[in-house]
């Protein structure tokens, strides 16, 4: 099964992590992070993985990897808080506020965050100072205020807000979930000094498929396989490809997405398949 093939990535990340975070003073900071980066899918550090092994440079990689998921998991846990989507479950376990309360929530998404620039930036991982600093600023960019946060806040405002139309629910979510998974599938030309263009586009149409997998999921998944609530979106007012096209042109829409994910990658042939298989598990997933 393809969710096996990512948690081995994910599983290297999580040992990055664990023995970059040495144990501190007795608060429970340490332990809410690797909490935190536990029982994902791995999808994003595969991706950083596979990008860089199609490149050439597999083998310097592992930093990059590790350092996307500590941001995903800090978007997750944030995403998670009473302030926001308010969320009990994820992962299938209790979100890190419901185990540690709000503020070691917050430090908890604070921390990993800091980490995950920390992990890009270390000299021992085998990537050039010049590249080291390129995947920072890009990964700032994608993380910021114009990449994932401001897709999230656009996402708050939405609720709220008048009805989105399909271009503004396309930049929304390019945001809030286009922008870490395009820049994993850059990381690897980029460790390489290659051209990232065919695997932006590959990312870009990915992401799109993948935030529309999850809203299908909401709209039609039950809590217990997904791992986190369900039926939140609609409830809540969220502006989704469901909540605008309806379930089944929203289905359409993810398949188009991703044979445009998997046209992107034409010219390395068959050495992207792995890529491509992703891009179908994207949306044939179950959580
Ligand atoms: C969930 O991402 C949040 C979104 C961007 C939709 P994932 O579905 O990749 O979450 P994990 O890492 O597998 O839990
Ligand atoms: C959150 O999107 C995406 C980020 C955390 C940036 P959702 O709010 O739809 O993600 P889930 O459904 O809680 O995983
Ligand atoms: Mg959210
Ligand atoms: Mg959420
Ligand atoms: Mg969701």
């Amino acid at each position: 099964m393809f969710a096996n093939r990512l948690a081995l990535d994910a599983s290297d990340a999580i040992r990055l992590i664990e023995t970059t975070l040495a144990p501190g003073p007795d608060v429970p900071l340490r332990d809410a992070m690797l909490y935190a980066v536990q029982g994902g899918k791995g999808l994003r550090a595969f991706l950083v993985r596979e990008g860089a092994r199609l490149h050439g440079v597999g083998d310097r990689a592992g930093h990059a990897a590790a350092a996307i998921e500590a941001v995903h998991a800090y978007s997750l846990v944030h995403d998670d808080l009473p302030a926001m989507d308010n969320d009990d479950l994820r992962r299938g376990q209790p979100t890190v506020h419901c185990k540690w309360g709000d503020a070691t929530a917050i430090l908890t998404g604070d921390a990993l965050q800091s980490l995950a620039f920390e992990l890009i930036c270390e000299p021992g991982s085998g990537v050039d100072a010049a590249i080291r600093a390129e995947l920072a600023l890009t990964l700032a960019r994608a993380a910021g205020a114009r990449g994932m946060v401001l897709g999230q806040a656009l996402d708050i405002a939405a609720e709220t807000g008048p009805t989105l139309d399909i271009d503004a629910i396309t930049a929304l979510q390019a945001g809030k979930t286009g922008a870490l998974i395009t820049w994993s599938a850059c990381a690897g030309p980029r460790i390489a000094g290659d051209d990232i263009m065919a695997l932006q586009a590959y990312g870009d149409a990915l992401g799109l498929a993948f935030q529309i997998a999850d809203d299908v999921l909401d709209a039609t998944g039950d809590a217990a396989t997904v791992g986190k609530a369900v039926g939140k979106d609609a409830g809540a007012g969220k502006a989704t490809f469901v909540s605008l096209l309806g379930l089944d042109r929203a289905q359409t829409r993810a398949q188009d997405m991703v044979d445009a994910a998997c046209d992107a990658l034409t010219g390395y042939g068959s050495s992207a398949d792995t890529l491509r298989e992703a891009a179908r598990f994207v949306i044939a997933r179950d959580k």
